[in-house]
């Protein structure tokens, strides 16, 4: 059977100076248009961890993963969202994109003191994403048990900047990958 990261790779398409001049877009929508294939790439995340408590999934592409993986597990599920979004009082970090920066938060109280927590997105490219879920979950006094991708971005400090957490990349696309759509 062909390994996952092989499938990931088949299907993944690259749009070169999206969604600006100089980013490429890896573009995730035929691995989602894949039958079966998201509940494979959950399994996957669900098998290579354990002790985890819960699943935290980042605002928007984290949900896609998140909740597969929260599905086939029965783990419950909390969602990191962006700046406003969620009512009541939240956690709030405020992390570097590449020009400024942006906000995500969780609910107080979404999260046990104690509990270990799986963080999860689509892509990972600096790492500041993660790195941002990763200090919610410490503000709620939680302790983060790992963080799983789809994809990382190599040559971008992502893994680099991580690397305190057990990390799953389920496909790595190498720094001279050709962005041809
Ligand atoms: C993208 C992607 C990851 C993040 C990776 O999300 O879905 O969450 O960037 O980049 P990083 O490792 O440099 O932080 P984006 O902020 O574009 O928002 P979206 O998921 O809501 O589309
Ligand atoms: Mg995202």
């Amino acid at each position: 059977a062909r390994s996952l990261s092989a499938r990931i790779a088949g299907l993944l398409s690259a749009f070169p100076d999206h969604p600006e001049p100089g980013i490429v877009f890896r573009d995730l929508a035929g691995v989602y248009a894949e039958p079966g294939l998201l509940a494979e790439l959950a399994d996957a995340v669900a098998g290579h961890f354990g002790g985890v408590d819960r699943i935290l999934a980042v605002e928007a592409r984290g949900f896609l993963l998140g909740a597969a993986v929260s599905a086939r597990t029965g783990l419950p599920l909390t969602l990191v969202r962006k700046p406003g979004k969620l009512p009541g009082p939240v956690h709030r970090v405020e992390y570097a994109l590449e020009y400024g920066t942006d906000q995500l938060e969780v609910q107080k109280g979404a999260i046990a003191p104690g509990e270990r927590v799986l963080c999860v997105d689509d892509v990972l490219a600096t790492g500041g994403t993660l790195a941002a879920a990763a200090a919610l979950v410490a503000a709620c006094g939680a302790r983060t048990a790992g963080m799983a991708v789809l994809v990382a971005l190599a040559g971008l400090g992502g893994s680099e900047r991580l690397s305190r957490h057990p990390l799953l990349v389920l496909h790595d696309v190498p720094e001279a990958d050709p962005a041809v759509p």
